[in-house]
């Protein structure tokens, strides 16, 4: 049984001060909730975020890591930087790492297979723009960007790989997928991961949605059969709106 999982990603939002505050208080709200909750607060904040959350329940997430372990990469933040700071899931390939820093498929890859390598988590994010789903191209990107983003992954590691299907249209803009049209492609995501691994392998992922996620609309998206989480922005930086989506009951 795949165990829903909501993660809050917070962007380029809080300075560790005001992060700290805030993970208090949802770790007062959270701590010990039924749904996997995962922080994603930014590099500067982890360390304190990673004191607050001590000893609970919800998980520390970064929202990016360097392809390499160390060396001359100015600017850029090491897995073993992450792992020391006790974090246990890291954020790959979202959108705006893809369209705003031209991220390709082959760097999000070996990202992909540092972070496993050393034992973390990874949320692998996929999902098309406007214009390719005007132009019906949606299976096609979804298909490579999880073939590309996967390679050589092996079908143990996959057991630490969470995928986000986050169509760009709908991130930050008020526009969701409908529960049936973003549920349509969770089903093409799963059948391709079957095709690349197996049918059981593809049936014990996690594969979450993100796009304008908010608790009017987390019930009908969670109650889709191939949707089993949120990876949520906006709503994530307000206890009033994380705790009701983290906390989202069953429809
Ligand atoms: P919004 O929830 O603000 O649309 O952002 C989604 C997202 O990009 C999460 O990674």
């Amino acid at each position: 049984m795949r165990i829903p999982y909501i993660a809050g990603n917070w962007k380029m939002h809080k300075t560790a001060s005001e992060a700290a505050a805030f993970a208090r208080e949802l770790r007062g709200q959270l701590d010990g909730a039924p749904h996997t909750v995962m922080l994603a607060p930014p590099f500067t904040a982890l360390a304190a975020v990673s004191d607050v959350l001590k000893d609970s329940s919800i998980l520390l997430g970064a929202q990016n890591m360097a392809a390499e372990e160390s060396g001359a990469h100015t600017g850029e933040v090491s897995v073993l930087m992450l792992k020391e700071l006790g974090v246990s899931v890291v954020i790959l390939g979202h959108s705006e790492r893809r369209h705003s820093y031209g991220e390709t498929d082959t760097l999000i890859n070996a990202k992909v297979k540092l972070a496993l390598a050393h034992g973390l988590s990874a949320i692998l994010c996929i999902g098309e723009t406007l214009d390719e789903r005007e132009a019906d191209r949606v299976t096609e990107v979804v298909e490579r960007q999880l073939e590309k983003g996967l390679a050589g992954v092996s079908q143990d590691a996959l057991s630490r790989v969470v995928i986000a299907y986050e169509p760009v249209w709908a991130i930050g803009t008020g526009k969701t997928a409908t529960p049936d049209d973003a549920d349509s492609v969770h089903r093409v995501i799963r059948n391709k991961l079957a095709d690349l691994y197996s049918k059981s392998a593809a049936d014990a992922m996690v594969i979450q949605y993100g796009g304008s996620v908010k608790p009017d609309n987390v019930v009908g998206l969670m109650a889709k059969p191939n949707i089993d989480g949120a990876l949520v922005g906006g709503a994530s930086l307000k206890t009033e709106l994380f705790v009701p989506i983290a906390r989202f009951d069953r429809a």
